[in-house]
This record gives structure tokens, sequence and C-alpha cells, in this order.
């Protein structure tokens, strides 16, 4: 029986424009690296090789919480060793605190035999959002589980849609200050104007739609959030020049990734989303906001053995 296994778990652009809270997809770089191994003890045992301060008690660590809720769905008091090797930048926008989850979770599960699927690994990683932010999304853990695009249908009961999807590229952005989603889910306003309503259902249907039948002109078209971006793109300057620097560079579209501060763009090929990386890196560059970025594939596979 193997004992120990590394895992690679994806970053993930949530939200994708405009299905806030259910819609997301997986990148290939960055990630999350932990090694899980069985221990003798019934506990779960923490160590961070990683340069960011992480909570190291089992309640308080996403990773923890998340496995802690697999073992109890499994009346299982297995012991695991976790060290978390590296990390995503925590409060980025790019689903650190859900690769920390998904990478728990599937790891453990690999080496219990795989009594879950993937897919059902799910509702335990949202545990470990809940306490990363206070909310337990799935937009983050769907994607970082299952790759590739995926809709969050229902939460009550949990039903996630794979959404298959053309080639396209990510440009994600992300300037050097942390915004943490419990403050910025906390800014959103908690009524909608029926009139906004309409405008979101048909873009989130819109993109769903774009993406099953490749049509980029339509995902282009679809990629507008006219609910949470207008209030959140106040937690990060220049949003607004940067997005429109990334549009002009030939983008299909351009919003905050997750809860920000990191702004991703999605073109229709490589080397689009390569030029739309210069346009984005300038418009931080230039007012001196130091800054990340990342060009990817959407990641097909999700979490991994590495
Ligand atoms: N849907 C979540 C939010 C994602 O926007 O708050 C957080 O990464």
């Amino acid at each position: 029986m193997q004992k120990e296994v590394k895992i690679f778990a994806p970053a993930t652009v949530a939200n994708v424009a405009c299905g806030f809270d259910v819609l997301g997809f997986a990148l290939n770089i960055p990630g999350d690296e932990l090694r899980i191994a069985f221990n003798d003890s019934d506990s779960l045992e923490l160590h961070n090789e990683t340069p960011y301060e992480l909570p190291l008690s089992p309640e308080k660590n996403v990773t923890a919480v998340a496995l802690q809720s697999m073992l109890d769905a499994l009346q299982s008091k297995q012991g695991f060793t976790i060290t978390f090797l590296s990390k995503i930048m925590p409060g980025s926008g790019v689903g650190s605190s859900a690769a920390s989850a998904a990478a728990g979770v599937f790891g453990a599960n690999e080496l219990l035999g795989r009594p879950f699927t993937r897919r059902q690994l799910v509702a335990f990683a949202m545990q470990g959002e809940r306490v990363a932010s206070g909310s337990a999304h799935a937009d983050n853990v769907a994607p970082a589980l299952m790759g590739g695009f995926t809709l969050i249908r229902s939460y009550t009961p949990l039903d996630i849609i794979p959404i298959p999807s053309p080639p396209v590229f990510a440009t994600v952005v992300h300037p050097q200050i942390e915004v943490r989603t419990s403050d910025s889910r906390k800014i959103l306003r908690q009524e909608v104007p029926i009139r906004k309503a309409v405008e979101q259902w048909g873009n989130v249907a819109g993109l769903v739609a774009g993406l099953f039948t490749s049509n980029y002109d339509l995902i282009g078209r679809s990629l507008h959030d006219v609910i949470v971006e207008p209030v959140r793109a106040l937690l990060i300057p220049e949003f607004y020049a940067i997005k429109q620097a990334a549009m002009d560079a030939g983008a299909l579209g351009c919003s905050i990734s997750g809860s920000g501060p990191s702004i991703f763009a999605l073109s229709r090929d490589e080397a689009t989303a390569q030029k739309v990386a210069q346009a984005m890196r300038h418009g931080f560059d230039h007012v001196g906001i130091e800054n990340h970025i990342f060009v990817s594939p959407v990641n097909k596979e999700g979490v991994r053995i590495f």
C-alpha cells in the first residue's frame, strides 16, 4: 500500500466575470504542492516549508479542515502528516485556499484507495473554503479538483456540471496587494435590481453556450459582470485602465479573478494571451505597482500526483 504522495493542485479563476460563485476554471500555473503521508497517530500533523505564514492548528488550517470533513464522512481515525511544499500567494484571487483544500482531500483519497470520486471530494474541499473566507463556495474547489470549466448549477443539493471548452488561454496579472475574500464579499450588495439580474443571467447562459459550441464571439460578448465587478473594482487600483488595455490587445474579455486583486483575461490563442500580458503588465508598471503575470491554457486535468 502506498504510504505517501506528492500533490499538485492548480490555481483557479472563479466567477469568470458573470458567474459569481457558480463558474470557474483551472490554470496550469501557479499551483500548490504538498506531501501527504499516513502517520501512526489519529491526528493531523502539519508542517510548513513555504515562505508564507500558514495556520498550523488543524481546526484553522484549510487543508486540515477539508481533510477532517472527509475523514468524518468515512468515520475514519486515520492520521496524516501533511507538509506544505509551495503555495500560491494567499489573498491573490486565484484560489489559493481552494488549491490547499483540493490537494489535501485528493491526496488522502488516493492513499485511502479512492473511496470518493473527484466530484464527491468537492463537498469536503468546500469546508476548507468556509474556514478561509466564511463562505463554503465551490467555484474554485470544483475546477481545482475536476479541471476545465465547471458550473455549480445548485448548492443545495450540490450539482456540478463540467463544461467543455474550445482552446482558450488565460492571462492573469496579480498586483502585489492582498485582498481578503472575506472582506471583498462583505462589501457586496445583498440585493440586485431585476434589470441587472436579467443582464447577468443572459451573460451566464451566453458564456456557457459559447463554451459548449466553441463560439469565441459569443464567449467574448458574454464576459461581462454588471453586479459584482463594479463594486470590487474599487479595491483594485487601475482596474478599468488595465481592462481596457487587455481588450485593446485583443482579449475576448477581462474581469476580476475571483475576489481579486488578480485580474484575468481570456484570449483565443497563446500569442494573443502573451500580447495581453504585456499590455496588462504595462498598466501596473506605469503606476509603480509590482505585479506577477501568468499565461496558461485552461487546465483540463485538475489536481494530480506529481
Ligand atoms: N466566488 C468567490 C467570490 C470566489 O467571488 O467571492 C472567491 O475566490
